[in-house]
């Protein structure tokens, strides 16, 4: 993304820090090794699925290809953490050290431009996966010792960009095999097969408001606690009475929306939001196309390939913008929550649901009568602009270039998607994005 987001927390010097493990060292390293290889791991499992050729792909300004994902995760480690930590490294190639930045300046050196990632040929996936293995190496013998704190601060703070980097990956390749006109799958195979019982009626719950607390607190006595600056710091909030939906927007509803023609009355949109409707000529979800076989006239590209839109109705609508979001919830009357009200009903909630893990890589339907995909299927669109807590500070250095810059002409999203690694997804976590981003596992909460 092109904003990256993330610290490990920041303590009152400034320095990065994962949280302090009481126990004997030995159980701390032996924890975080396996966490690195855990998630190390996972990238290379969603890579290896993919052709040299499929992993150069950059089909949107938004997107990068899947080696330049596998390198520039490599790079973190590498530039924050071997360099600076373990004695005596040498780096198997010292113009990697600029060639896989993404946007931090102030490590000085160009930075290539973004939308020439596809045209890395060179180094060769080979050479990216010598590098990854020759910074795991080196990470391996590092993880037997550290006991710096900033050392393992910035190396759950790597683990947690790698995280970032998966999804990424998963939602670029989608855009990249979706545009590709022979539209091949991402996995092959028809999607996970859903329950018989009908959606969940759309209801709504009452919260009552008044002043609240959001934000994280770090949690001292567990070595992997962790979140990002712009989760922090925890701070007071007074909240009006509100309703929030016990679930997300389907499909179906979503085509009443487009069949009562919301795509073309300009009174249910924001002026920015109407000028991306007539410009880039939107008209349904991003990977809507029409389909007059199907009785919806309409399918859907999904990792899996192409699906009957009449197959999905009741799972969550998703690929659409802030201004879609926005549109929608007008035309039904209501309205987005604010972040803070969704951060109010999630944090009683457990961070669980359809996230990477249960590999089904597209949102399900909503099946039970509580409140339900919270965490899982889509990232939530909220009212809230993307700015700086009270009392917000970044990291020190390059790191605290990974999330502050970025907090200008943003919207929040929460919750995570189908393609959100489960431990890395909280009730604080702020995603963000441009308003009119549309490639992202993106839908809509109503609130009122
Ligand atoms: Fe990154």
């Amino acid at each position: 993304m092109a904003q990256a987001r993330a610290t490990a927390a920041q303590n009152n010097t400034g320095t990065i820090q994962a949280a302090d493990c009481r126990d004997a060292s030995g159980l701390r390293h032996t924890s975080i090794r396996s966490k690195y290889k855990a998630v190390r791991s996972t990238t290379s499992a969603l890579a290896a699925v993919l052709s040299a050729e499929d992993q150069m792909v950059q089909s949107c300004p938004e997107a990068s290809p899947t080696k330049w994902h596998q390198a520039h995760t490599t790079w973190f480690f590498e530039t924050f953490v071997l360099r600076p930590f373990l004695k005596h490294y040498r780096p198997i190639r010292e113009e990697f050290h600029w060639l896989f930045n993404s946007y931090y300046n102030s490590l000085g050196r160009e930075i290539p431009e973004k939308s020439l990632r596809s045209a890395f040929s060179r180094p060769s996936l080979d050479e990216v996966l010598a590098f990854r293995a020759h910074v795991d190496e080196g990470m391996d013998r590092l993880l037997t010792s550290v006991t710096d704190e900033e050392a393992i601060g910035r190396i759950v703070l790597g683990l947690n960009h790698e995280q970032q980097h998966q999804e990424l990956a998963l939602t670029d390749i989608k855009h990249a095999l979706f545009s590709n006109p022979l539209h091949p799958s991402y996995l092959e195979g028809p999607l996970p097969e859903e329950k018989a019982a009908s959606v969940s009626e759309l209801t709504w719950h009452t919260c009552k408001g008044g002043l609240l607390e959001i934000g994280y607190s770090l949690r001292a006595e567990d070595p992997f606690d962790f979140c990002f600056d712009n989760e922090t710091p925890r701070h007071n909030v007074f909240l009006e009475p509100f309703q929030i939906a016990n679930r997300e927007v389907t499909c179906g509803e979503y085509l009443e929306f487009i069949s009562d023609e919301g795509y073309t009355r300009p009174e249910l949109w924001l002026s920015e939001g109407w000028e991306n409707v007539k410009r880039a000529g939107w008209e349904a979800p991003l990977y809507w196309r029409r389909d007059a076989e199907d009785k919806t006239g309409w399918r859907m590209f999904t990792l899996t390939g192409w699906h009957e839109l009449s197959a999905l109705l009741d799972t969550p609508v998703s690929h659409i913008s802030f201004f879609e979001a926005d549109a929608f919830a007008r035309w039904r009357g209501c309205r987005l929550p604010t972040e803070a009200e969704w951060e109010c009903v999630a944090s009683r909630a457990p961070a669980e649901g359809n996230l990477l893990e249960t590999g089904k890589l597209h949102p399900t339907a909503a099946r039970s009568a509580g409140i339900e995909q919270l965490f899982g299927d889509c990232w939530e669109w909220t009212a809230s602009a993307y700015t700086g807590y009270p009392g917000y500070k970044p990291l020190p250095g390059a790191l605290g270039e990974y999330n502050g810059k970025f907090m200008s002409s943003q919207m929040i999203l929460r919750g995570g998607s189908c393609v959100t690694p489960a431990s890395h997804i909280r009730a604080t976590y702020r995603n963000f994005f441009p308003p009119a981003t549309r490639w992202q596992f993106a839908g809509i909460r109503l609130a009122a």
